[in-house]
């Protein structure tokens, strides 16, 4: 099915093929990406999903094709185009399109593609049951602060999970819990909620930011060390897609019902959502 597409400031649909083989997101992973989520048609932390991208397209170099103005101007008229009302907007900037050679050209023209899905949500009974994390080491780079789509670490790691019958994989590095393939991680310890520090290591994920925010006082901003995983009181994952979601068993460790501080950050972060 055809979804309304926004390439380079015209919009058009996912039917036309806009790119070519010389575009440097697929020749090299050259390129920087967004996910945000909609509700109603009206955008979910929308100016937190600009800072992300404006920062990484800075640190990787890729000129800017908006500005905050004209961003929130064409991702509102990409969402008055889109036919229905919940869903998610996939955006991808790229250095641009040029002869395939590793060093770039001064100032090349970015390509800038956008388009928005429908998405199924997890409902009330996925919302309580949560998910089960298969650990892998982790063989990303030392830039996961960016969100670029150089992804075949966290493909092949999703893929090794889902063989395992995970729903996520859990990137563990020695004997640090780093974070998962598309969310990040969390454990409840006595009353203390803690999530890796914010470096090279992790994605900054927007619903991290706003869980840290929810949870006050309670958070620890530190790293997890792998053993600390079978006696955490709870641990849950975030994502734009899937919120605040708890997680059930990691590898075939102690399995766990959802637990109260998850339960409350899920029905508070839906609230923020939808505020
Ligand atoms: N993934 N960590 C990684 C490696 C991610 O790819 C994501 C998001 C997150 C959570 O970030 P946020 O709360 O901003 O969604 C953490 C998106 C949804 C994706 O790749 O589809």
């Amino acid at each position: 099915m055809s979804d309304v597409l926004y390439f380079n400031g015209r919009f058009t649909t996912t039917d036309e093929r806009v790119l070519t083989v010389e575009d440097r997101g697929f020749l090299f992973g050259d390129a920087v990406y967004e996910v945000f989520k909609f509700l109603g048609r009206r955008p979910v932390f929308l100016p937190d999903h600009w800072r992300r991208l404006s920062n990484g397209l800075r640190t990787v170099d890729i000129g800017n094709p908006w500005d905050e103005q004209s961003f929130g101007a064409a991702m509102r008229e990409l969402l008055d185009r889109t036919a229905f009302d919940d869903g998610i907007v996939y955006i991808e900037v790229s250095r641009g399109e040029g002869e395939r050679a590793h060093v770039y050209p001064d100032g090349m023209k970015p390509n800038t593609v956008a388009f928005s899905r429908r998405f199924k949500f997890p409902d009330a009974a996925k919302k309580e049951r949560g998910v089960r994390l298969v650990s892998t080491d982790d063989q990303r780079w030392k830039h996961c602060d960016v969100k670029s789509v150089n992804l075949l670490a966290n493909v092949l790691g999703k893929k090794k999970a889902s063989r395992a019958g995970g729903d996520e994989v859990l990137f563990i590095d020695g004997d640090v819990v780093r974070e998962c393939g598309s969310s990040s991680f969390f454990i409840v310890k006595g009353g203390r909620v803690i999530t890796h520090p914010l470096d090279v290591h992790i994605l900054p994920g927007v619903t991290r930011d706003r869980v840290i925010e929810l949870a006050g006082e309670t958070v620890d901003q530190r790293e997890i060390a792998r053993r600390e995983l079978d006696d955490a009181d709870e641990i849950f994952m975030t994502s734009t897609t899937q919120g605040v979601m708890p997680v059930y068993q990691v590898d075939d460790g102690t399995i766990r019902q959802r637990g109260p501080v998850t339960a409350d950050l899920q029905r508070r972060l839906d609230d923020l959502e939808r505020a």
